[in-house]
């Protein structure tokens, strides 16, 4: 129902379509998971698809702050030995260092993604911000063509290599790695708590 520019989200009669509920649906089937077939690839046309929905998130002073790599074939690897090589010179077992070097390889589709540094930390906070929504849209697009996801951080966000690898800037603060896949399996259910929600003052609209 539209009043003014108020669009009023209701339960749905019987027999009418719910307008939130598709997207309700993708929303909660979306789950981080890394149960995919690692050789099984994908798209590269899907890919950049899922990135230009992304790059729709909202952003302050419109900064358009994301920056994208899509680390694909034998880059997964180089970068598993990038970041192994990190290890290496901080003298950690051999094994660490090995599961390092494979890590990447468990999805044929990692995408790197950073943020640009704004004017001031202001600005450079809500660059960080934008990179973020532009990840969740990413992941649900992801979900809405049948991709598992996988949003992870860790080492890798600090690692000069990492930067180096992907041609970011020293400036630039690394957001996340993404791995995409089609899946082999499910991951297991999770019980999410109801989020906290006040509402605060009395509506003054009538249904
Ligand atoms: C900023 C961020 C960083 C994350 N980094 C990791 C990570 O390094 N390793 C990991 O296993 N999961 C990581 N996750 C995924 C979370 O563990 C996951 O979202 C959480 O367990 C809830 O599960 P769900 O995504 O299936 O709802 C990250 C999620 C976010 C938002």
């Amino acid at each position: 129902m539209i009043v003014g520019s108020t669009v009023l989200i209701m339960t749905a009669p019987a027999g009418s379509v719910d307008p939130l509920s598709s997207f309700e649906a993708i929303a909660s089937q979306r789950r981080s998971s890394l149960r995919v077939d690692p050789d099984h690839s994908v798209p590269d046309e899907l890919v950049d698809r899922l990135i230009a929905v992304s790059a729709t998130a909202p952003n302050h002073r419109r900064t358009f702050p994301w920056r994208f790599r899509i680390i694909i074939g034998n880059g997964r690897a180089e970068l598993g030995d990038a970041l192994a090589q990190d290890l290496v010179d901080a003298n950690q077992p051999e094994a660490k260092v090995e599961k390092a070097r494979s890590k990447y390889l468990r999805a044929p589709v990692v995408i790197a993604v950073a943020a640009i540094a704004g004017e001031d930390a202001t600005m450079t906070a809500e660059n960080r911000d934008a990179v973020s929504a532009a990840i969740q849209t990413l992941l649900l697009g992801a979900t809405a063509a049948g991709l598992a996801s996988y949003w992870s951080t860790g080492a890798a966000m600090t690692s000069v290599r990492f930067r180096e690898f992907c041609g970011f800037d020293a400036t630039d603060t690394t957001v996340g790695l993404v791995y995409l896949g089609w899946p082999n399996g499910d991951p297991p259910p999770i019980d999410r708590p109801a989020p906290e929600s006040l509402r605060i003052g009395a509506s003054t609209q009538t249904p």
